[in-house]
């Protein structure tokens, strides 16, 4: 209540405040000593720091929440009243999840306008997959393979947040992850280290730009550093233990491909790594990221968690916790109310080197001036802009083209798809298909619910066919209000006689089953990955009616989907397709999109074979010496094999590899060429794949990694011969000092349409 309160107040003020006050404040700025004409943003940055007090500087490390507590707990040591004192005092560098001109305006005048120095705050939300208009989820995007096509979605999604004054987004998140059980698995590109480089790439390129200080450009950040997707048995939070070689190879990549591509800041991660919290954690963020590496943006820290290394057991208190965590490199804090209340006696008592507060500050500040924010603070804050760009048509074009590409066609038998066009009766079933906020997913706090193009509208966009739908069950019950935790286990079966009565009259039945958005995300692990609730006894009830079923899945992370891969025809994965899902899934199953992603993670096919992935090591035993025997490794119940690999995808028309040819051009320089040919009827996009094995080395090597690949479309019949080249960026390896050595030695390349291709070569390093 008393928050409630404290955001009329507040609001009111800043009503009142917008109105007598010049808007202007760029007249202010230029009247300002540190805004004379300095050329270099780093001498404008020192001229700044040098005006400032200690307090003022350690404001500048300072984030708070915008009052509205969406992505985290309410902090229990802090309230409103304080945070807005601290605001007028020059005490906050950034604000998060404030948002919308008028009020990202409100709290930049009290920045701009009510302190000494009138430093702007930078604005930051989490822009994940999307503002208000949404774009599928990180992982559905990562299926699509087409780099392009997330650049543009990234670039879209900065300029909705942009226009809606945000100019700092956490994303994107390129934590690698084997394990679907891990609700965040959905916010990531998958499991490889070089799909999830090539992405991260192009997701820093589209939020940032060739100009951040353009207006519809924002900060990106790369988050979280380090081995998060790591946590124990995928549950989130949970502890992570992971060797030299995997940090270094598996982890780390898309992080450093991250800052080459200039991301400009990063955020630390909840998890330990070899006992001590990212937080706190002085090799990651100071050896790795900023010296070896030469990072020169700043680290925010995760939601509180300076503080939780308290609970991580290795500070004893508050003011420990801000002492590590600064040491550490940890440059600003979001919501641990730590540096801004124990910083000044830290410096003060020389446990922290004023030095150590000057370089964290000169970071922030730097983004600021590259952000154009001392140029104009309400650059991002225009309107007009904003209601021209919310929503516009756009960016709708844009998510739905990646939400097509983004779609995996995991089976065809006797080509049930695409669906005919006219005179057929299609009976629709599952509570999902009829969902408006599902689509939407997970990690989209700014787009409101049911915003989402369900796929029962986009089936009745086409009118030549009957439609009849029936819910069947739910997916989830009762409260649905974000953040609380949502039901998983509905067990309501009533729906069930109408939809087999349903089915049974249908010439097709198209069933959408999967899990909620908000079944997946920050928090929501799984220890099962089947389909949720009464789900899967519905579609075995329902096949027993029709067997001429489409499963339309919508998940945000690898299923166990045994019984449907055995028995269900056909099986599109959907995932979270944002905004425009319901048109995209309508365009596939019609055949008006030929599909063409892949899977960026393995589906398993028991979650007891988690954490499953393509790129494994050989071992010691990996093949069954002869029939019947034990000891080699494998399990007695299921075989090692997944239920659909890495890479794996379907089309409405059929390639083939042929022609490989490996040849070195110079020392480290290998081409590998090879021709793909349309073998089917209609036109189609595949991703053809290169894979590497490094035969003996001088530590092991996976059986085979991800070294390349193109995004081809080719005509019935037409071939194209394809090259890909292999340097020492794509030959090479950390060791365990973490050096990159490239090693002579025998090679083998495979070629092909997903991670088990056959095509093979070799070739040799001198
Ligand atoms: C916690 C999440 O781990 C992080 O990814 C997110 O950016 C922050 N909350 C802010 O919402």
């Amino acid at each position: 209540m008393k928050k409630l309160i404290f955001i009329f107040i507040f609001f009111s003020l800043n009503i009142a405040l917008v109105s007598c006050q010049d808007a202007n404040a760029t007249i202010q700025l230029q009247e300002d000593p540190r805004v004379e004409k300095i050329d270099d943003i780093d001498a404008k940055v020192n001229d700044l720091l040098s005006k400032m007090t200690l307090e003022e500087k350690i404001g500048q490390m300072n984030q708070y929440n915008g009052f509205w507590d969406l992505t985290g707990p309410v902090p229990s040591n802090g309230d409103a009243a304080k945070k807005y004192d601290h605001l007028k005092k020059g005490l906050v560098g950034s604000m998060l999840n404030v948002r919308g001109v008028k009020d990202v305006k409100a709290v930049q005048k009290i920045a701009v306008e009510e302190t000494r120095l009138g430093i702007p705050l930078i604005i930051g939300f989490d822009v994940v997959h999307g503002y208000k208009t949404v774009s599928p989820i990180p992982l559905a995007e990562a299926a699509s393979w087409d780099l392009e096509a997330i650049k543009l979605s990234a670039q879209v999604a900065a300029e909705e947040a942009a226009a809606a004054g945000i100019n700092w987004t956490f994303a994107p998140m390129v934590d690698i992850s084997r394990d679907a059980r891990w609700g965040r698995i959905m916010e990531g590109a998958g499991e490889d280290p070089y799909l999830g480089s090539r992405i991260a790439v192009a997701r820093v390129e589209g939020f940032q730009g060739d100009d951040l200080s353009a207006a519809n450009t924002i900060a990106a950040c790369a988050k979280h550093f380090a081995g998060y997707g790591f946590s124990e048995a995928g549950r989130d939070y949970n502890t992570v233990d992971v060797g030299t070689s995997t940090l270094n190879n598996i982890i780390f990549p898309p992080f450093k491909a991250s800052v080459e591509a200039g991301a400009r800041t990063f955020m630390n991660s909840f998890n330990e790594l070899n006992g001590l919290p990212a937080t706190g954690n002085a090799y990651l963020q100071r050896d790795v990221l900023k010296k070896q590496w030469d990072f020169d943006g700043f680290v925010v820290s995760d939601w509180g968690s300076i503080n939780e290394m308290i609970a991580h057991r290795q500070a004893k208190n508050r003011n420990q916790a801000a002492e590590l965590a600064v040491l550490a490199g940890s440059d600003m804090d979001m919501e641990s109310y730590a540096y801004v209340n124990e910083l000044v006696n830290l410096v003060k008592s020389g446990k922290v080197k004023e030095s150590l507060i000057d370089d964290a500050v000169k970071r922030i500040l730097k983004v600021k001036f590259e952000l154009g924010l001392f140029d104009d603070p309400y650059k991002y804050c225009n309107e007009e802009t904003e209601k021209q760009v919310t929503g516009s048509r756009r960016i709708n074009d844009a998510v739905l083209d990646m939400a097509k590409k983004s779609i995996v066609l995991l089976k065809n038998d006797n080509n049930v798809l695409p669906l005919k066009k006219k005179g057929q009766k299609i009976a629709v079933i599952g509570a999902l298909a009829n969902d408006k906020t599902s689509p939407l997913g997970s990690w989209r706090i700014g787009a409101d619910d049911n915003t989402a193009v369900s796929l029962l509208e986009g089936l009745k966009a086409y009118t030549g066919n009957t439609i009849t739908y029936a819910k069947g069950a739910d997916v989830v019950t009762g409260e649905t209000l974000f953040p609380k935790e949502l039901t998983i286990n509905a067990t309501d079966k009533s729906g069930f006689p109408k939809a087999i009565a349903t089915a049974k009259n249908a010439d097709v039945v198209v069933m959408v089953l999967g899990e909620h958005g908000l079944h997946t995300g920050e928090g929501r692990s799984r220890t099962d990955l089947n389909l949720t609730g009464v789900q899967q006894e519905l579609l075995e009830e329902v096949y027993k009616a029709n067997k001429n079923i489409v499963l339309v899945l919508n998940n945000g992370r690898p299923l166990t989907i045994n019984w449907a891969d055995e028995h269900v025809p056909a099986i599109v994965e959907a995932w979270h397709l944002g905004t425009q899902s319901g048109n995209a899934i309508a365009q596939v199953l019609y055949g008006d999109y030929n599909p063409s992603g892949k899977l960026p993670m393995t589906f398993p096919k028991n979650v007891g074979q988690v954490p499953i992935y393509y790129n494994h090591k050989s071992t010691g035993r990996p093949n069954l010496p002869s029939p019947g025997e034990v000891f080699w490794s494998h399990y007695t119940d299921v075989s090692n094999e997944p239920l659909y690999p890495f890479g794996y995808g379907l089309s409405y028309t059929t390639f083939a590899y042929t022609n490989l040819k490996v040849e070195k051009i110079a020392d480290h320089q290998v081409k590998v060429s090879f021709d793909l040919k349309n073998t089917g009827k209609v036109k189609g996009k595949e991703v053809a794949q290169l894979y590497l094995r490094d035969e003996f080395a001088s530590i092991t090597r996976p059986v085979r990694e991800l070294k390349g690949f193109e995004l081809v479309e080719l005509n019935p019949n037409e071939t194209k011969n394809i090259t890909l080249m292999l340097t020492d960026k794509e030959l090479g390896f950390y060791d365990n000092d973490g050096k990159f050595v490239v090693e002579p030695g025998d090679f083998t390349v495979f070629v092909g349409g997903d991670s088990t291709a056959s095509l093979t070569s070799q070739f040799t390093l001198k």
